[in-house]
């Protein structure tokens, strides 16, 4: 459907293009909109089921995004809820349902034009099975991605088809069924429509269609204007089959006042379809897995990537001591991690990766390490920081143990895109000399160790061995769900330097950190109470020195309002400071897309220098946006002489914010958020910790489908500068070392694209919901000039199976149930079926999902397994569903409910439901 493609245009664009761009009034059509109330509904049923099987209850105190994840984490949990994660992911959902009308704009199966039933719904089936894959694999971020588009093809069927009509009143479950097969297709040489000389018009669908319930759909032309004879078309500006006799055009993309009814209908289906699909989802992967991949789960990750040569095995031994703390002090809180990463390095080899959400596996793991080989040697550092940036989920902070320089820093730049790309944030331990004489310029140091941990916002600590152990705290300092950074910046030798920020009354934790040998600092609060470096114990804080860190705690009861830091030092310097609040920012950059469905598209690389820069951010409080005032909102570049630039704001509704930077500060800058929390009634101050820079070049690059183990997959892609031309290098590496071939290097003439392909060949081996990460960069000679992109791609076996399983109920013995259900109290009834795959993959697991009684069935590995499903009279309505090894899902639904006497439990329709009702 057309509509505010990443949901979020406002009226600025509105006016920028007139075409298909309706003020769609409230709202409630666009694709966004569809996306979340089918989302947030699901994310609700998985909580309350989570909530109930767990013992408790689920009771938010509001509809917004943070107050569902408060309520759906649980009461019994202590610590601080944010709800950024959620947050980021629906964002992510959104964006991707949004790109398909810029990638893919020209294509008729991603939006059922021009009748490619066939296609759209290889499209949405191949999408399905493409997800639960990834989730298996807890891939989950290419499992939303995957999501964000299927449900834009979905949600178009019901604008862009006759479904609506024919007089459909239920969405058409075919699509999502690949057992049931799409029939009564309109074939090409059957004429569709009439012709409606004077632009849209009403009943345009011929009438033997509508009587031989033949399905069609709206040819559309972006390039032509022709389409076989007497079809339908799309229809609007966009489309310049519309003007081809039969002109005029069946799509129900926006409420016009000759359309309400079809419009509504096409509306309301599109969004019950989306709960249906991802319902299936939910379903085949389970409720928890569910609600991680929508970011709902505790949000602290551990992330270790450790040297493991010989050298290195008091690290290793302080790296064991801080896992196993952190596990046993978090347990139980919010910020118990929910999900453990490691990953080894050594020469030559690196990995593998082990990712567990179990806390005794990850123990073990790190018991096992042992240092080997080696001495004081360069390593596979790099390799290892690859892994584990595209293993943890974004924004993690992950921390290096090393104590060498890195041999493989011809990944340095793929590591500062990858960063960019994830804002996860990366800090070094480093034990070994600094010292070392460089031997040539491309010689690693560890002042590259310096450059990563300050693109990412991460420290680079450097201590002896024997020190380590006190410095390590920072690592549990982040081991929580709900941490902000207030302000963070890099300081040059030299000059003296007052930065200020402002601390809120939210803060709690507040936590400073400098990066430095021989720096002299006063800490000043706003009462003018001072503490200097020299004080370790003072009337603000209490400050650790240890190598070249300075940590300071200041004392619980702060200050709230604006604080300075002074500083002075003979080398480089990074100051950042962090505390614990629900208040936070989400934010990325951008740049808007043109066509009949425009919009906005989240940027891969580095936005484009010369121009406006623009972002879209959200803020996340405790209540929502509407609990929040913005402020202002800057770019402040990360160090030397301080330059702001200000920007303009458009609230785009529910909390987004569109902010347009006209002058972007040279080099690298960050983001910085100033507001009020209408709850406090305080001010706060918010900063991201991911550095940014323009560029003159820009990298354009799209995967359009899922990967197939053994096949070649091409890529296009495009690359322009603005700065001067010549020949630019070409440096792609994925993260599962598959084989690639491109170009090495491409000839640029300024101002124009210049186009080649990558071609990836996962071996034929690869497991089925692999994700792999590409980063692909652009580089001019003389390395001035530099931009890359980073893509995903799944890995998917093509699905053969497409058999759900199948439930046949046997037999029901409710004769002891009475009639009266206020009676039920002492009854029971059972249900017994038989459950098969028929010739699919096997059925993998069973699971109740609606109705309060027992459900047991016999071993999984028979070819039919018996269910038996015990409960009470008063809980009338089974519902069980089995799942197979593809994903395909069986449902087992059962009521008891008598005609005509009302059923004890009330199956109240779900809000949303009456909200549609209401408003179509
Ligand atoms: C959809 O739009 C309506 C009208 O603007 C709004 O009330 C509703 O909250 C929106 N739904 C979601 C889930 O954003
Ligand atoms: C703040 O830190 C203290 C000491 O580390 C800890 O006991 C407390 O739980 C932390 N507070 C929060 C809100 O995490
Ligand atoms: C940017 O905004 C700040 C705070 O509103 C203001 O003090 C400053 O003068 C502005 N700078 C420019 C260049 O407009
Ligand atoms: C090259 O790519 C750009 C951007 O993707 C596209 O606009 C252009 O048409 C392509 N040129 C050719 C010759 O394919
Ligand atoms: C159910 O399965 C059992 C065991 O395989 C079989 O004996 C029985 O006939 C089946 N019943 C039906 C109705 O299919
Ligand atoms: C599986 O069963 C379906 C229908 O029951 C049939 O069409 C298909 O050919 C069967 N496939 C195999 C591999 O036996
Ligand atoms: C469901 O089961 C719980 C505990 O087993 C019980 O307290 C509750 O009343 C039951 N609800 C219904 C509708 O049977």
């Amino acid at each position: 459907m057309s509509v505010l493609g990443v949901a979020l245009l406002g009226l600025a664009l509105l006016s920028r293009t007139a075409v298909a761009f309706v003020p769609v009034g409230p709202g409630t059509s666009s694709h966004v909109n569809m996306t979340a109330t089918a989302l947030l509904q699901q994310v609700s049923e998985a909580c309350q089921a989570v909530a109930d099987a767990a013992g408790y209850g689920f009771q938010p105190t509001g509809s917004s995004p943070e107050e569902l994840v408060q309520a759906c984490l649980g009461p019994t949990a202590i610590g601080m809820v944010s709800g950024a994660k959620f947050h980021s992911a629906l964002q992510e959902i959104y964006t991707q349902n949004g790109l398909i009308d810029r990638d893919f704009i020209d294509s008729d199966p991603h939006h059922f034009n021009s009748e490619a039933f066939l296609e759209g719904r290889s499209l949405i089936l191949e999408g399905m099975a493409a997800i639960k894959a990834n989730v298996r694999n807890e891939n989950f971020q290419a499992a939303r991605e995957t999501l964000g588009r299927v449900l834009h093809t979905l949600q178009d069927f019901y604008s862009h088809s006759n479904w609506v009509e024919l007089g459909n009143s239920e969405p058409y479950i075919n699509l999502i069924r690949p057992d049931l097969p799409l029939d009564n297709l309109a074939d090409v040489n059957t004429p569709t429509c009439r012709d409606c000389e004077k632009g849209p018009c009403t009943n345009s669908i011929l009438p033997e269609i509508l009587e031989k319930k033949k399905l069609t759909s709206g040819y559309m032309g972006v390039f032509f204007s022709a389409k076989p004879q007497g079809k339908c078309s799309h229809g609007g500006p966009g489309d310049l089959t519309s003007t081809t006799v039969p002109r005029g055009g069946i799509n129900k993309d926006e409420r016009r006042l000759d359309n309400v009814a079809v419009h509504n209908t096409a509306v309301s289906l599109a969004t019950i379809a989306s709960v249906q699909l991802i319902e299936d989802i939910r379903f085949a992967v389970g409720d928890k897995n569910f609600l991680r991949m929508m970011g709902i789960a505790r949000s602290s990750v551990v992330c270790f990537v450790i040297d493991t040569t010989g050298s290195m095995s008091d690290d290793i031994a302080e790296a064991r001591s801080v896992v196993n703390k952190l596990i046993d002090s978090k347990k139980g809180t919010q910020d118990e991690p929910s999900e453990y990463i490691l990953v080894p390095f050594n020469d030559p080899d690196f990995g593998p990766a082990t990712r567990t959400s179990d806390p005794d596996k990850m123990k073990d793991v790190i018991a096992k390490l042992q240092p080997r080989g080696g001495g004081d040697i360069p390593e596979m550092c790099l390799s290892g920081l690859q892994l584990a940036l595209t293993t943890a989920p974004s924004s993690s902070y992950i921390y290096v143990f090393t104590d060498a320089i890195a041999k493989d820093i011809e990944l340095k730049d793929t590591i500062i895109a990858l960063i960019r790309r994830t804002k996860s944030t990366v800090s070094f331990f480093m034990t070994g000399s600094s010292r070392r004489r460089r031997r040539s310029p491309t010689t690693a140091t560890f002042n590259d160790y310096k450059d990563m941990a300050l693109a990412s916002g991460g420290q680079a600590i450097e201590v002896s061995k024997k020190q380590l152990p006190g410095a390590t705290g920072i690592i549990s300092d982040t081991a929580t769900s709900a941490l902000v950074t207030v302000l963070q910046r890099a300081g040059n030798p030299g000059a003296q330097e007052t930065f200020t920020f402002v601390l809120d009354e939210s803060l709690q934790n507040i936590t400073i950190y400098i990066t430095a040998s021989g720096i002299i600092f006063t800490l000043i609060n706003p009462a003018g109470v001072s503490q200097s470096n020299t004080e370790a114990n003072g009337k603000l804080g209490i400050i650790q020195t240890v190598g070249n860190l300075r940590r300071i705690r200041l004392n619980a009861a702060h200050q709230s309002g604006p604080w300075k830091i002074s500083m002075k030092s003979d080398q480089p310097y990074t100051v950042k400071v962090t505390g614990q609040s629900i208040i936070t920012f989400i934010y990325n950059f951008v740049e808007m897309f043109e066509g009949p469905h425009p919009g906005y598209a989240v940027l891969s690389g580095r936005p484009k220098a010369g121009q406006p820069a623009t972002l879209l951010l959200s803020v996340v409080g405790k209540k929502g946006p509407s609990s929040m005032t913005v402020g202002d909102i800057s770019l402040v570049t990360v160090s030397g002489p301080e330059v702001v630039s200000n920007s303009s704001l458009t609230d785009m509704g529910s909390g987004d914010i569109l902010v347009t930077v006209d002058a972007v500060p040279d080099g690298e800058f960050l983001v910085i958020l100033r507001g009020k929390d209408k709850v406090s009634n305080s001010y706060f101050q918010r900063q991201s910790t991911t550095s940014m820079s323009v560029s003159k070049v820009t990298l354009q690059s799209v995967v359009a489908s899922s990967v197939r183990p053994g096949d070649a997959f091409e890529i296009p892609f495009s690359v322009r500068t603005q700065g001067s031309g010549g020949l630019y290098s070409i440096v792609a590496k994925n993260d599962k070392d598959f084989p690639m071939s491109y170009p090495s290097s491409l000839s640029l003439t300024t101002g124009k694209y210049t186009n080649d392909t990558l071609t990836i060949t996962p071996p034929a081996s690869t497991p089925s919901g692999t994700d792999v990460t590409l980063t692909m960069e652009a580089k001019s000679s003389d390395g001035v000039d530099s931009n890359y992109v980073v893509l995903r791609l799944s890995v998917v076996k093509k699905i053969t199976d497409f058999v759900q399983p199948i439930c046949k109920v046997v037999s029901v013995l409710a004769d002891d149930c009475p009639q009266d259900v206020s009676q039920c109290g002492p009854f029971q009834w059972e249900l017994a079926a038989n459950l098969t795959d028929g010739n699919g993959t096997g059925i993998e697991s069973i699971s109740l999902q609606q109705g309060n009684g027992t459900l047991s069935f016999t071993s999984l590995e028979a070819a039919v397994i018996q269910a038996n499903y015990n409960a009470s009279c008063c809980s009338q309505i089974v519902e069980f569903t089995a799942v197979d090894k593809v994903g395909n899902v069986g449902k087992c639904y059962h009521s008891i409910v008598r005609s005509g006497s009302p059923p004890a439990l009330t199956l109240s329709l779900p809000l949303w439901l009456c909200l549609l009702m209401i408003l179509y």
